[in-house]
């Protein structure tokens, strides 16, 4: 059985792809398929390097119920590009982003969150402030992923 690598990326990795990180691992727990995964997540600046999620989206989870475990963000490196399957960009800046880390390489890798449903952009709630509409897109895109990778 082979593991599927996934890493989700945003700016700052306090809010959006930790978000998507706990949700995707929650999701991934409760349909009996832990084993078959490798979850991470990134930011593609150093902005809040060594940080924790930002309160309102650690709040935010824990209101729906999803279990989280110590985070704190990092820059998502060349290292990890190679070793990961699929790496996932919240908005089309941070898949930009990700190709000036990857000089290019690994195009094939590069996904953005809802172009598995039918495309679009996850906004930032660090701006927006609105963390519940950020949970549910992170959601409908986590869906939308387990549904392909589903073996
Ligand atoms: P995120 O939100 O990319 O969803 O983690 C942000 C968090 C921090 C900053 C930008 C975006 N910042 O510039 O510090």
């Amino acid at each position: 059985m082979k593991l599927i690598k996934v890493m989700f990326v945003c700016l700052g990795n306090i809010c959006r792809s930790p978000m998507a990180e706990y949700v995707f691992k929650n999701m991934v727990r409760e349909a009996g398929l832990e084993e078959q995964f490798r979850i991470s997540s990134s930011a593609t600046s150093y902005e809040e390097e060594g940080n924790p999620i930002y309160p309102p989206a650690r709040q935010t989870l824990i209101g729906h119920g999803v279990p989280l475990s110590s985070h704190r963000a990092h820059r998502l490196t060349m290292n990890e590009i190679e070793e990961y399957d699929y790496i996932i960009g919240m908005e089309s800046r941070n898949v930009s982003n990700i190709l000036r880390i990857s000089g290019g390489k690994h195009q094939d890798k590069i996904h953005k969150l809802l172009d598995f449903c039918g495309g679009g952009d996850i906004a930032d709630p660090w701006y927006s402030g609105d963390f519940e509409s950020t949970y549910n897109d992170v959601v409908r895109g986590c869906k939308a992923l387990l549904d392909k990778l589903r073996i």
